[in-house]
C-alpha cells in the first residue's frame, strides 16, 4: 500500500501524455508572452493595495525591504521552478512536477494545495479588483449599493462579473487571452511607471525617518492571530523593528504570487525547455525592482501611518494635490487586476486539467475543445467556482490563507529538484539550478521562515484544508488514477 501511494510517473511517459489526441493542448506562446504573462500576474493587489496596510502596521517605510527580501526568497524558489520546468515542459506546474519525483500521494496534495495558490487567489483579487471598481464609479458619481459591491457585500456582483468575464476568454483561446493580457499588462506597467517617476516629485525625506520605526508591542494581537514563530517562542506579538519587517515579508508574499504560474503553461510554449526559464526569472526580476521602487515612493510621498488601506497608491497622490493622477492609478489598477485574475484562473484549470487526465479527478475534466484547443470544461468549473467564492465570501483575511499555500507549493519544488537531480541525472535540462543542493535548501528554509511568520490561525486553516484534499484522494483518486490502473493486469483500478 504504502508505496503505491509513491508511485511515480517517469518523466517519459509524463511528456508522452501531452501528445495524446483530444488531450493535446496548443503551442502558442513565445517567450516575451510568458514574460508579459508573468508580469501579468504577479503586478496585482499585493503592490496596489497591501502596501499601505503593510506599511502601516507592521514595517513603516522600510516596507521596502520587505518587498526586496520576499522578492529573493522568490527567486531562490524560482531557481528551482525553472530547473523543474525545462525538464518537465507538461502543463500542471508543480503538481506535475511532484508526481515525476515524490510520488501520488504528494502530487494529489501539491494539486490541491495549488487549489488555495491559485483559485482563492483569484477570488481574492476579484473582491479587491471590485473595490477599485465601485470607488472609480463612485468617483463618476455613480453609487453601487454596498450589499451588491465592495468588500462587505452579500453578494458581490462586481467580482462575480469579473470573473465570468475573464472565464469566458479563457475558454476563448490561450493566444487570445494572451492578447488581451498583453494590452492590459502594458497598461498597468505604465501606471507602475507613472507611480515611480511623478511620484519622485513629491517625496519627503522627512518620511524616511525611522526607516525602520522601533518595535511596539500590539497585544491587542492576541492567540490564533499572532504569527506562529511569534507564539512558538512565547514572545508578545510585536509590530514594525525588524520582527515587524519580517512579518510584513509574509505577507507581501502575496505580491509575487504568479510568477510560478508561467510553469503551469509548459505544454503551450513554443520551446519550452528555454521559454520557461525566461518567463519565470524574467517577469520575477522585473516586478521586483518594480515594487521596491514604488514603495519606497510611495512611503517618501506620505507619512506611513496616513497611508490608505485600500488604494494607498492612488490616495497618496490624492494627498499630495494630484487627483488626476490618483484616477490614472485606479484605472490602471481595474486593468491590472483583471490580468492577474485572468492569469490565476487560467492556471488554475491547467492544474486541473493535468489532475483530470491522470484521472486523480473525472476524466471528462480533461476534454480539450475541438476548435478553440482549450481545456474549456475545467476553465468552466473553475470559473464558476471562483465566482462563488468571490460572489459570497469576504476574502481579504483569507490572502494570508494563499500565501501559506504557494509557500508549501515552492518547498515542494525545491525539495524535488533535489530528488530528481538523485533519481534522473540522466535527463536533459537546459536549465540547471545553480549550487544544487545550496541553493534548493535555502529556498526551502527561506520559504518555511516565511510561513512561519503567517498567523497561527492561517496554519490550522491550511491543515483542515490539506486534510480534507487528503479524504478526498483515499475516496476517488487512489482507485481511479492512470496509474493504478496501468498497474494492474486487466487495466482495472488496483487499491
Ligand atoms: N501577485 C498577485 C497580486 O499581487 C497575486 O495580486
Amino acid at each position: 500500500m504504502a508505496s503505491s501511494l509513491f508511485r511515480a510517473k517517469t518523466v517519459e511517459q509524463s511528456v508522452r501524455e501531452t501528445r495524446e489526441p483530444g488531450h493535446r493542448l496548443r503551442r502558442d506562446l513565445s517567450a516575451l508572452d510568458l514574460v508579459v504573462f508573468g508580469v501579468g500576474v504577479i503586478i496585482g493587489t499585493g503592490i496596489f493595495v497591501l502596501t499601505g496596510r503593510v506599511a502601516r502596521e507592521y514595517a513603516g517605510p522600510a516596507v521596502a525591504v520587505s518587498f526586496a527580501i520576499a522578492g529573493i526568497v522568490c527567486a531562490l524558489a524560482a531557481l528551482c521552478y525553472a530547473e523543474f520546468a525545462s525538464t518537465v515542459p507538461v502543463a500542471g506546474s508543480a503538481y506535475t512536477f511532484s508526481y515525476a519525483t515524490l510520488g501520488e500521494l504528494p502530487a494529489w496534495i501539491i494539486g490541491w494545495d495549488l487549489i488555495l495558490e491559485m483559485a482563492l487567489g483569484a477570488a481574492v483579487v476579484a473582491v479587491g479588483w471590485s473595490g477599485y471598481f465601485t470607488s472609480l464609479l463612485e468617483t463618476l458619481g455613480i453609487d453601487l449599493p454596498p450589499t451588491f459591491a465592495g468588500e462587505d457585500a452579500r453578494f458581490n456582483i462586481p467580482a462575480v462579473c469579473i470573473v465570468a468575464l475573464v472565464t469566458f476568454i479563457l475558454v476563448a483561446g490561450v493566444k487570445i487571452s494572451s492578447r488581451v493580457n498583453g494590452i492590459m499588462v502594458l497598461v498597468k506597467v505604465a501606471v507602475v511607471l507613472l507611480v515611480i517617476v511623478a511620484g519622485a516629485f513629491s517625496i519627503k525625506l522627512a518620511n524616511y525617518r525611522p526607516f525602520i520605526p522601533p518595535a511596539v508591542s500590539t497585544e491587542e494581537v492576541e492567540g490564533i492571530r499572532a504569527p506562529l514563530v511569534q507564539l512558538l517562542f512565547g514572545m508578545t506579538p510585536v509590530a514594525f523593528g525588524w520582527l515587524g519587517v519580517f512579518s510584513a515579508v509574509a505577507i507581501v508574499f502575496f505580491a509575487f504570487i504568479g510568477f510560478d504560474v508561467v510553469a503551469t503553461t509548459a505544454e503551450e510554449a513554443h520551446r519550452p525547455q528555454r521559454d520557461l526559464p525566461i518567463g519565470i526569472l524574467g517577469s520575477l526580476g522585473i516586478c521586483t525592482l518594480l515594487y521596491v521602487l514604488v514603495s519606497l515612493v510611495v512611503v517618501g510621498m506620505q507619512h506611513y501611518s496616513d497611508l490608505s488601506e485600500s488604494a494607498p497608491l492612488a490616495d497618496a497622490f490624492r494627498a499630495v494635490g494630484q487627483p488626476f493622477f490618483a484616477g490614472l492609478i485606479s484605472v490602471g489598477a481595474i486593468f491590472g487586476l483583471t490580468t492577474v485574475v485572468l492569469i490565476l484562473l487560467l492556471g488554475q484549470s491547467r492544474v486541473f486539467f493535468a489532475m483530470s487526465r491522470d484521472r486523480l479527478l473525472p476524466e471528462s475534466l480533461a476534454r480539450v475543445h475541438p476548435r478553440f484547443g482549450t481545456p474549456a470544461r475545467s476553465t468552466i468549473l473553475m470559473g464558476t467556482i471562483v465566482a462563488l467564492l468571490a460572489g459570497f465570501i469576504p476574502l481579504s483575511a483569507l490572502a494570508e490563507l494563499v500565501n501559506i499555500g504557494t509557500l508549501f507549493a515552492f518547498v515542494v519544488v525545491s525539495l524535488g529538484v533535489m530528488v530528481l537531480r538523485r533519481t534522473r541525472p540522466d535527463l536533459p535540462r537546459s536549465f540547471r539550478t545553480p549550487w544544487v543542493p545550496v541553493v534548493p535548501i535555502l529556498s526551502v528554509l527561506a520559504c518555511v521562515f516565511v510561513m512561519l511568520n503567517l498567523p497561527a490561525e492561517t496554519w490550522i486553516r491550511f491543515i483542515i484544508w490539506m486534510l480534507l484534499g487528503s479524504v478526498i484522494y483515499f475516496a476517488y483518486g487512489r482507485r481511479h488514477s492512470r496509474l493504478a490502473r496501468s498497474s494492474s493486469p486487466d487495466g482495472k483500478s488496483v487499491i
